[in-house]
């Protein structure tokens, strides 16, 4: 009660000093737009005021959030959520009440949060689940990895690969009930990371024999070479996820040495040597048209090869699977991509669709025009977004129709 107060009393604090924001003219419910964009503004503040080494202060303000967003494992009258544990990695499970006909459909979520924050028990994610579970009558799992700063990459992916290769067994799916070839794994930002390095790693896997049935990508961060994309110049400072945020929950994901943060910032950190990896983020050729506008392609600045050699993550395809060769895209399954305009990871789902489709893989690729980042977080209280409740619809429409 008392965390909730001195929220609450923060979060007004901040609303009335960042309050008179404009906010672009495409989103509806200006208002609701600003205050959420206030909050976050006001982290993002806070993030580029300090240089505390560890993030300090940002990774404890976004954890006040999650803390007072959780809510425990309840149970109602049409699904059953416990919390337990896969492969030694804490899970919250919702497993229909209805009875089946036959073998339910099963989906592996991912939440958000930059890799550093985020949980499946808050509240937007415990809706979440539980209504993909009901409208469904599938079985979720949502996954609580271990999280940044206290745990780097590959921690996160191995946490998140570790429990859907548990779950994939045959002697699970049949504990509970799930059709083997009605499995997909999903999330959202750094859980649509999550996610679809997954789906890349489980082809490469030799030891599991059930494969995905589709992934769905919700505006999914898939690169970490270009942070200066076309998506990236024009949503700098839109709601939620700013381009400062992004790269600092992108260097955080490797590591709390602020020299990395640094060179991402200024976008010249990938070495030479690894110059035959910019072709799979060219922006160039990968983004069609109505997206480049009149944007100018540069060629990339190279950066010093010390970063690269002490936190090889960044160049490796399970922390940005848009690296993956296009050998390596064959084969993946049927896929769904949200991305939203006003966006600094746009450009990322929008490259990724392309590049699938050049695989051969079938693409289902919708780009919300009139929302920013993290828009389904407010598909249920405390502020609702119409737009949120639209794309969670078509998010579960399109999981009814292709799962
Ligand atoms: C249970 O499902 C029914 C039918 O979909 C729905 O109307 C009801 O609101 C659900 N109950 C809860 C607690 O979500
Ligand atoms: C990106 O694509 C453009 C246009 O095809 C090309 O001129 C440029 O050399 C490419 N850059 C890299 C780094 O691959």
């Amino acid at each position: 009660m008392g965390a909730k107060l001195l929220c609450l009393c923060l979060t007004s604090a901040l609303v009335a000093y960042y309050i008179y924001t404009p906010v672009h003219e495409d989103f509806e419910e200006p208002w609701k737009v600003m205050l959420i964009s206030a909050g976050f503004r006001a982290v993002g503040h806070l993030v580029s005021l300090t240089e505390i080494p560890g993030s300090i202060i940002l990774i404890s303000s976004l954890m006040l959030i999650t803390a007072v967003e959780y809510v425990a494992p309840m149970s109602d009258e049409n699904v059953t959520v416990t919390d337990t544990e896969f492969s030694n990695v804490a899970v919250r499970l919702y497993l229909p009440r209805k009875p089946s006909d036959g073998l339910r459909r099963a989906v592996v979520y991912f939440h958000g949060g930059g890799w550093c924050v985020g949980q499946a028990g808050m509240k937007s994610y415990d809706h979440l689940s539980r209504w993909t579970s009901n409208m469904l009558n599938a079985v979720v799992v949502s996954v609580n990895y271990r999280l940044a700063p206290k745990y780097h990459f590959p921690v996160q992916f191995e946490d998140v690969y570790s429990v859907t290769k548990f779950f994939l067994q045959s002697s699970v799916l049949s504990q509970y009930g799930v059709d083997p070839d009605r499995v997909c794994v999903a999330g959202d930002s750094a859980g649509g990371n999550l996610a679809a390095a997954v789906a890349q790693q489980l082809l490469q896997d030799a030891e599991v024999e059930t494969k995905l049935k589709a992934q769905a990508l919700l505006y999914p961060a898939l690169q970490t070479l270009d942070l200066n994309l076309p998506s990236y110049r024009e949503n700098e400072n839109k709601p939620i996820l700013s381009r400062l945020l992004m790269v600092r929950f992108w260097s955080e994901y490797f590591t709390s040495d602020s020299s990395l943060r640094e060179a991402m910032a200024s976008n010249s950190y990938v070495p030479v040597e690894s110059s035959h990896l910019f072709q799979f983020v060219n922006w160039s050729n990968l983004l069609p048209e109505e997206v480049k506008k009149d944007h100018i392609y540069t060629s990339p600045t190279y950066g010093s090869s010390e970063l690269a050699q002490k936190y090889p993550g960044f160049l490796d395809p399970r922390a940005a699977p848009l690296l993956a060769s296009d050998a390596q895209l064959r084969g993946l399954p049927l896929t769904y991509i949200l991305t939203c305009e006003h966006d600094v990871l746009r450009d990322d789902g929008v490259m990724y669709a392309t590049r699938l489709r050049a695989a051969g893989v079938p693409v289902t690729h919708d780009n919300a025009k009139d929302a920013f980042h993290g828009v389904m977080m407010f598909a249920s209280g405390p502020v609702e977004l119409a737009i949120g409740h639209r794309l969670l619809n078509r998010y579960i429409e399109w999981l009814n129709e292709n799962l």
